[in-house]
Parts: C-alpha cells; structure tokens; sequence
C-alpha cells in the first residue's frame, strides 16, 4: 500500500493542519509505504519571501518528526529536491484543461481581489496532481479542503491513461471523520489558516500554552448554553470537534458530558485545557528537533533519494507515452 500526502512549508503550522493533516500521516505510515512532502514549489504561487521559505521548509520538518512520523517507516523530503515533481507539473498540463482549472475554488478563493495573482496559483493543482501521480499512490491522507484537488488528480490520471494507454493508479482521498475542516475560532464559518484567517482565531502548533488558553476563553460562541452540535451553532460544533480530536471522545460522550449544564466558559476552558495537552509534548519535540539543522538536512537527503529512486519509473513512462525521445 504506497501513501502521499504533502504540505505547504509557508505559514505557521495551526491546529487545522494538525487534524487533517499531520495526525492523519502519523496515523497511515502504519499502513503501508508512506511519503510526505513537504512541497515547497507549492508555496512560490502566493507572493513569499525566499529567506522565510528557506527557513520555514526547516520548520516543518522538525514538526513533521515531531508530531510522530518515524524516519525508519515514513520517507520525508522537500519536493523541489526531487526534480520529477517540476517536471510531471510540465508534462500533465498537457492533460488538464483550462475550464477544470478555473472552477477550483481554492484559486478563487486565494486569488480574489488580489492585485497580483500569479500564473502558478492557477495551475498549482496540476503540480499537486503530478506529486500524487507519480508516486502510484493508494491513499492521500488529506483535510476536506483538498478534496476538489484530489478529484482533478483522479480525473488527470483518467484523462491521461485514456490518451496515452495505461499509467496512473487512481487514488483515494483519506479524510478524518471528525476534525476533517477545523473552523477559525473568531470567524467559524471560515476554516482555520494562518493566511487567511484571524490571528486570534488560528491555534498555531507552536503557540505557548497561556496564548493558546487565551484563544479558547475568547473563542466566539453561539447564542442559547447546550454543548450540542447543530447548524445553528457552528463555533460549539467546531469546538465539539476540536475537543473530540484532542482527546479521541466521540462527539456523542462529549456532549452528553456537558448535558448537566455546565455553560460556555467552562466548556471552553476544558478545551483550551485539552489542546495545551495535546500540543506541549509536541512543541518540546519541535524546539528540540529544530535546534539540529545538519541532522533535519540530513534527513531530508535521505528521504529525497528514495522519492527519486521511486519516483523514476512512472517519469520514464510519462515522457515514453507521451512520444518524447529518450536521450
Ligand atoms: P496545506 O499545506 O494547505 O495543508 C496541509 C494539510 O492540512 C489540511 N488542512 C486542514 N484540515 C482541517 N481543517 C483545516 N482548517 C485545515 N487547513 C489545512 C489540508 O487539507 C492538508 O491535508 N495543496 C496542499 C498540499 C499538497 C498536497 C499534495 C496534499 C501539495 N501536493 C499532494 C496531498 C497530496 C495544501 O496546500 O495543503
């Protein structure tokens, strides 16, 4: 069973990442052939800062060792250090079309009212599908917000085995089932991120535990005082599930736990409580783990020679099938 998941280096890593990201790869590197990407091509598509990119490429790989992923088992590297991603990005934008682009609505969501939106923005989802592709993976653990991504990795994959005869295994998005879109805790109509979200509403990995204190007892809440999921209550619904993914209670005991009427403060201090739980081992780890560069670099080394060495056959297949001359 061969596993792919990648995430942007940019941007502080925040608790959204952590439930529909990081603790989904901990969680699959048990079943099979895992490689996590730490896909820093993706990143160059918004306007960046090279300095902040080369350190915070540093960053995620000591959270990624941190949260759990097992050199041993798991294969970490930066994807520009393995050159097939670049060049399958090229190769499969023969294959994917100009209208299935445009109706992505993560580039209309990144992209509006911007002054400057770059070309890449646009065509970002078919690196993504090349980093997926190319790897023939079975599963892609990912947050709900890349499903319509995935779903244009299936339909490149499609699209070219179709035209050019057989090339692409068809993957299969792993979602959480709980924690899958983890909502800002200010706004919680709009899903948690450090560029697009509030300050105060996004938990960062690697906030001390009174900030993170601090960003429950003000999380926004909903009119009425039952602890109980609904539509009409989307900030307790998503600190429902954040509890639920910090501890693994079910959404039901969670709820049933507060059925006495405990109110809003308390509930919200318990979570609070329960996240700096979760995340103080991890940012013991982190800090640790980040204070080595030479022994990350090395790390990443390793992991990018395997990727490469995987990787190999389906390029070759890729140019052979598609009628390029082989030097
Ligand atoms: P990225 O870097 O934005 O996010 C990394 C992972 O975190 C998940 N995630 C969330 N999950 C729940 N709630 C949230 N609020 C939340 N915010 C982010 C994302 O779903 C993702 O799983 N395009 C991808 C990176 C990528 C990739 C890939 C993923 C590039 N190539 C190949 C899988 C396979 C992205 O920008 O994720």
């Amino acid at each position: 069973m061969r596993i792919l998941s990648g995430i942007q280096p940019t941007g502080d890593k925040h608790l959204g990442n952590y439930s529909g990201g990081f603790r989904q790869y901990v969680e699959t590197q048990e079943r099979g052939d895992a490689f996590f990407c730490i896909v820093d091509l993706h990143s160059i598509t918004v306007p960046y800062d090279p300095a902040a990119l080369r350190s915070s490429t540093l960053d995620l790989a000591a959270m990624l060792f941190a949260v759990g992923l097992d050199p041993q088992r798991s294969t970490v590297f930066v994807q520009s250090h393995v050159k097939a991603h670049a060049e399958s990005a090229w190769l499969l934008q023969a294959v994917a079309s100009y209208g299935q682009l445009g109706r992505m609505t993560q580039f209309k969501d990144k992209g509006e009212g911007k002054d400057f939106v770059s070309a890449g923005l646009f065509t970002y989802p078919v690196l993504m599908a090349g980093d997926i592709l190319l790897y023939q993976a079975d599963l892609v653990p990912i947050g709900d917000d890349q499903r319509q991504h995935l779903e244009l990795a299936r339909d490149v994959a499609q699209s070219f085995n179709s035209r050019f005869g057989e090339t692409f295994k068809l993957p299969e998005g792993v979602y959480p089932t709980v924690g899958a879109r983890i909502m800002d805790l200010q706004e919680p109509t709009r899903k948690m991120s450090t560029t697009n979200g509030t300050p105060q509403g996004t938990v960062r990995l690697i906030d001390e535990p009174d900030v993170i204190r601090k960003k429950f007892k003000t999380a926004v809440t909903d009119s009425g005082r039952e602890v109980r999921r609904g539509d009409d209550k989307p900030g307790i619904t998503n600190l429902i599930d954040i509890l639920s993914v910090a501890t693994g209670e079910t959404r039901e005991q969670i709820e049933a736990r507060y059925a006495d009427g405990a109110g809003y403060g308390q509930f919200k201090g318990d979570v609070g409580e329960a996240v700096v739980e979760l995340l103080t081992p991890i940012r013991e780890r982190y800090l640790l783990l980040r204070s080595d560069e030479a022994e990350l670099l090395r790390l990443l080394r390793t992991g990018a020679e395997k990727a490469t060495a995987t990787v190999e056959p389906t390029l070759r297949a890729l140019y052979d099938r598609m009628g390029f001359v082989q030097p």
